[in-house]
Formats: C-alpha cells, structure tokens, sequence
C-alpha cells in the first residue's frame, strides 16, 4: 500500500458551505453515483434533526473533501452512525478509521455532558460488504437483516464505556 496522502484532521462541519461539501461532492458520489442509491433518499430526516453533526476529511492542500461521517443524538446517551462514505480513490488508508474514531470521540464528550449513564450506545445500519468495517471498532450485529433504501443492511451496536 502507497503513503496516507496529506490530509487534515477530521472536523466538524460548521458552515453550510461545508456541509454542502459533505453532502454534494462526497456522499452524492459514492451512494448515488458509485452505489446506485436513488439521489431523493440522500438527504433524509436526519440532515434537518437539530441533534445531528456532520465531520468531514479533506486533503492538504488541495483541501478536496474524501471523506465524511454524521452522529445524531437519538435520546440520552443513545447515538446514531450514518452516512459513513469516503471516496473510492482514497480507501484502505485508515480514513474510514479516522472518520469512525471522531465519531466515536464527539459521542463520548456529548454523553458525558448531558447524561449520567455509565456507557453511550451507538448504532449503525450497516450495508452487508462492510459488517467486517463496523466490527473492527466492536459494533456487534442486532437482529435480522432488513431493506433499507432498496438494499440490505445490518442493524449493529456499540457500547462504549463513559466512566
Ligand atoms: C466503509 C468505508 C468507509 C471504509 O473506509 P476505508 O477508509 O477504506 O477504511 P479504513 O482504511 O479506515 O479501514 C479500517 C479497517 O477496516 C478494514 N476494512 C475496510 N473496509 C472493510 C470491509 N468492507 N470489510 C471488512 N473490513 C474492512 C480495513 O482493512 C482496516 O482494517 P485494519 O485497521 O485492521 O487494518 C469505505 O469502504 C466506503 O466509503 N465504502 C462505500 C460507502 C459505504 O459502504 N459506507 C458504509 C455505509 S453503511
């Protein structure tokens, strides 16, 4: 495998502009243009949930955006992995990882600030090809498998200790 190439650190989206990179440029590339999802299902409910932040991956110094993530705050210390998608040219270099572990990060100091409960659980509806990614980080499958969006996924959990 070639070098990592130069990138930022994952971040959160805090402007429009950027969250139009996440979402145009990126998650419309893979699950529309590579993937086939239909393009009126890519933006849902959770884009406009107040509970929801985006991060983003981009090059240096290009600064081209490959690779973004979204966590929702579903209810207390109960969390939602979506729209996990780093571009084609650019995986198997640990971006998947890094996005996965910002995630993880933010769930960590929001549960701790507003909940009281001893762990954050975080849940994913995983495409079948990538159950293996989700159980690197311990994400174990609940459940049968079910259609989503014409296509079938994998309920599956984390539990990540808060104190
Ligand atoms: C899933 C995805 C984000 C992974 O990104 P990536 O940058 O290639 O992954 P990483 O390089 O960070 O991989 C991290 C680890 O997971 C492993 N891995 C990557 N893809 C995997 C897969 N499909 N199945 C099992 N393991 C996988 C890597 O080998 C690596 O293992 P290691 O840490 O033991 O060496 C990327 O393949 C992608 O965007 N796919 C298309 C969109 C998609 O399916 N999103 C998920 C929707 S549920």
């Amino acid at each position: 495998m070639t070098d990592q190439p130069s990138h930022e650190i994952v971040r959160v989206v805090e402007s429009d502009k950027e969250l139009q990179q996440c979402c145009i440029q990126v998650r419309i590339d893979v699950f529309v243009h590579e993937q086939g999802f239909p393009l009126d299902v890519e933006i849902d409910a959770y884009d406009l949930n107040p509970g929801t932040i985006h991060f983003l991956l981009r090059l240096t110094p290009s600064q081209k955006p490959i690779g973004v993530i979204r966590g929702t705050r579903l209810s207390e210390a109960y969390y939602k992995l979506s729209r996990l998608a780093v571009l084609k040219d650019y995986r198997q270099f640990k971006f998947g990882r890094e996005l996965v572990e910002a995630l993880h990060d933010w769930v960590k100091l929001d549960a701790l600030e507003k909940s009281t409960a001893n762990a954050a659980k975080v849940v994913c509806h995983s495409q079948l090809p990538v159950k293996g990614f989700y159980a690197k980080f311990g994400y174990i499958p609940e459940g049968a498998e079910f259609d989503e969006d014409g296509d079938p996924h994998q309920k599956m959990v984390l539990e990540i200790p808060l104190r």
